[in-house]
């Protein structure tokens, strides 16, 4: 299959529109990553985005919607916290986990009870679900278990003869996938952090959020995955990755003592110069807006620059901190080396 690569515009954003409704899979842009969209009434045209990806069947997808009426046949009703949650946070980076309806398609849920929904505010995603009038059920435009891309060149570079169409609407402004959240139990848990913060979803919902397990720690043997996503490898680069949780000073000591051909430093910006080896960084130490931004670029230019072993500066565990170390913590398959 030929995949073309267009800018976003009127004409290319009407030609995804038409491809999904005929049950194709097209790549779009999104605030958080780029996404392989399909209809989410359309289980033939689900199943082509776990092939293009290599995705697990039992990992299910996000439904992006661009306007609450959407919701109709999508859900089986909406929680109360969930009403309050979009109207704080939507459009933009947060999925909710409500009753799925009776609209969905089998594919995109997994067998699960449960559907995820979230209204991005990038314009070109809500420019491709009006023009097809379409609930896009998406996941990240990456190969299964790499780096989710935030510019379509990546995307270019893992789907390239996959699927038709890519648009391109530049790079992603948030860089991390979105929060995700459930209110589906007692108490709300989040499932995965994003540019949506704990504490944000606590002041609006007046109530503690839980931690899901799997968001800092892998999960035990026999540990039932609360989100199935949280079960597999992810975010992986081909380079062996290793946090390092320190200060600077004894972040370069350690570099120093393990210093060699194929070994770079993931660091915050400005540090690269002090250290015996070559560098990427992924924004400044106290801008964890900028880290999210840049972490799954800078996993990206590593592996091309042929990185063997990686040392990453560990951001700080903490508001939009925590969904960045939440990421670089599976990066690195949870080798972390305290200093
Ligand atoms: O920002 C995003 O959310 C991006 C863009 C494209 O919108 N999408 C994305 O999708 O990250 P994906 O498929 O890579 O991640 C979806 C996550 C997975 O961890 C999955 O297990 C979880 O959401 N999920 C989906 N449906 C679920 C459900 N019903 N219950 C619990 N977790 C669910
Ligand atoms: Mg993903």
């Amino acid at each position: 299959m030929k995949t073309i690569l267009a800018k976003a515009d009127e004409a290319s954003v009407k030609k995804a529109a038409g491809l999904l409704q005929a049950g194709e899979i097209v790549a779009i842009p999104t605030e958080t990553v780029y996404g392989i969209a399909a209809s989410a009434f359309n289980g033939a045209a689900v199943k082509k985005i776990f092939e293009a990806k290599g995705r697990p069947q039992d990992n299910p997808l996000i439904v992006h919607i661009d306007r609450l009426e959407m919701l109709e046949g999508l859900v089986s009703g909406v929680p109360q916290g969930a009403r309050a949650l979009a109207e704080a946070f939507w459009p933009g980076p947060l999925t909710i986990i409500m009753p799925r309806g009776p609209k969905v398609a089998d594919e995109v849920c997994a067998g699960l009870d449960t559907v995820a929904i979230r209204m991005p505010s990038h314009p070109v995603a809500r420019a491709v679900i009006a023009a097809s009038g379409l609930p896009l059920a998406a996941p990240s435009a990456n190969r299964s278990g790499g780096p989710s891309p935030t510019i379509a060149q990546d995307v270019m570079a893992d789907m390239d003869g996959r699927l038709p169409l890519i648009l391109d609407g530049g790079a992603c402004g948030v860089g991390v996938e979105s929060t995700v959240v459930t209110l589906a139990g007692e108490q709300p848990v989040l499932l995965r952090p994003g540019f949506v913060t704990k504490e944000q979803l606590e002041g609006v919902l007046g109530s503690e959020v839980l931690l899901a397990g799997a968001v800092l720690h892998k999960l035990k043997e026999g540990e039932a995955a609360r989100s199935p996503g949280m079960k597999y490898k992810h975010y992986a680069p081909k380079a062996h990755v290793t946090i390092l949780r320190g200060d600077f000073a004894a972040y370069c000591k350690y570099v120093c003592g393990h210093a060699g051909p194929g070994v770079w430093a993931l660091c915050f910006d400005g540090e690269g110069g002090q250290l015996p080896v070559p560098s990427v960084c992924y924004g400044a130490k106290e801008d964890d807006a900028a880290q999210a931004r840049e972490l799954f670029s800078a996993l990206r230019r590593l592996d091309e620059k042929g990185a063997q072993r990686v040392y990453a500066r560990c951001p700080h565990v903490g508001g939009v901190g925590l969904a960045v170390y939440n990421r670089l913590v599976r990066a690195a398959a949870f080798e972390v080396v305290e200093l």
